[in-house]
């Protein structure tokens, strides 16, 4: 298995645009792509013809010059606009939860009260995905070509500052705590991530659609706004530029290496197979007895607090 240095000091990619052949007629969403990684991503995927679907928040100036292409759209992440993807589209290829943020101020919350990290980390992704997933499984078995429909979930390096059990839950509240180390609070949305993945593997291999987490790499981007001024200047001189990253995520969204046995797997950069470490593997099994974040896991209990993800984006939807 490829280790943490390895993960930090990469080889040199291998899979970049020249493999990815003309995607014309593919249908690509991905999330927070105004900036970073996810603009590298979409940059290289709308260069090969893909049909590529922008989702930000914000509409930066580096996206502008992207808009004028009558195949390039953009809308923001809330529930209405996949609705109108869902009336212009008839399919939808590779779904890449790009979007994150990571060690913001303390207590930051999004608009609805929830821990901001969990919430644009995972509980956004897990929304996006419920309300994307029939079109998803649709285009999945219309098409003659095996495994070549794909969710990309952003994970991270996931070997340090991660959390004992992978997310810490409130016994009483079934939430996941907001932890005071800010970096094991972002690291355990990014575990999340990686249960996400796991989790709509198991739920969606068998109709033909494949979910793969991805730790892209360290990449000098937007991410690390929050972060103390010496530490930005060392990650500026240390760190890849984001695109970098996009050929990790590339490697999962296109690779066709990628198949039904390496489901609900990980991807390391920048774009290789990774094995998901032991701190986190257990939450991820594919057993179904096994529980994301949890260490004691046995029965309908532990169960319904593998689901407070679910539950508590079911809320947000409704509201
Ligand atoms: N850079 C790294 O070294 C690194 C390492 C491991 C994992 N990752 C992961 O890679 C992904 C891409 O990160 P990046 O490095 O490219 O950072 P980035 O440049 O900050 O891009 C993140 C994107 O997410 C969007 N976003 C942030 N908060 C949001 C919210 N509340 N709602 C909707 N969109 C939101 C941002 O939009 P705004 O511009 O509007 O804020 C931005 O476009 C993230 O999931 C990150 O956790 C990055």
């Amino acid at each position: 298995m490829p280790s943490t240095f390895s993960q930090a000091f990469p080889p040199a990619p291998t899979f970049t645009e020249k493999n990815v052949g003309n995607l014309e007629g593919k249908v690509f969403i991905v999330t927070g792509a105004a900036s970073g990684v996810g603009y590298e991503l979409a940059k290289l995927l709308y260069g090969q013809n893909g049909h590529v679907y922008v989702a930000a928040r914000s509409s930066e100036a580096k996206v502008a010059w992207l808009l004028c292409s009558s195949t390039w759209r953009t809308f923001p992440p809330s529930r209405r606009p996949p609705m109108n993807f869902l009336q212009k589209e008839d399919r939808l290829d590779v779904l890449v939860h790009n979007a994150g943020v990571m060690t913001p101020p303390a207590d930051s919350k999004d608009k609805l009260g929830h821990d901001l990290e969990m919430a644009t980390n995972c509980l956004g992704p897990f929304l996006l995905n419920h309300l994307l997933e029939p079109i998803l499984i649709r285009t999945a078995q219309a098409q003659s070509t095996p495994d070549h429909v794909r969710i990309v979930w952003l994970s991270s390096m996931i070997t340090a500052s991660v959390p004992p059990g992978g997310i810490q839950f409130d016994e009483k509240s079934g939430s996941p705590k907001v932890l005071k180390n800010a970096m094991q609070n972002y690291m355990q949305s990014k575990v999340g991530n990686l249960f996400l993945a796991s989790e709509a593997a198991k739920r969606l291999g068998r109709q033909g659609v494949i979910s793969m987490s991805v730790n892209p790499g360290l990449m000098k981007t937007e991410l690390q706004r929050h972060s103390p001024k010496m530490q930005s200047v060392i990650m500026g001189i240390l760190f890849k530029p984001p695109l970098f990253g996009a050929y990790s995520e590339l490697f999962a969204a296109l690779s066709p290496n990628i198949t039904a046995k390496h489901n609900g797997g990980f991807i390391i950069p920048w774009g290789r197979f990774g094995d998901i470490p032991s701190t986190s593997r257990k939450g991820s099994s594919r057993s179904r007895r096994a529980v994301p974040g949890l260490r004691k896991s046995s029965g309908a209990g532990a169960r319904r607090r593998q689901n407070v993800i679910s539950e508590v984006w079911c809320m947000r939807a409704a509201g």
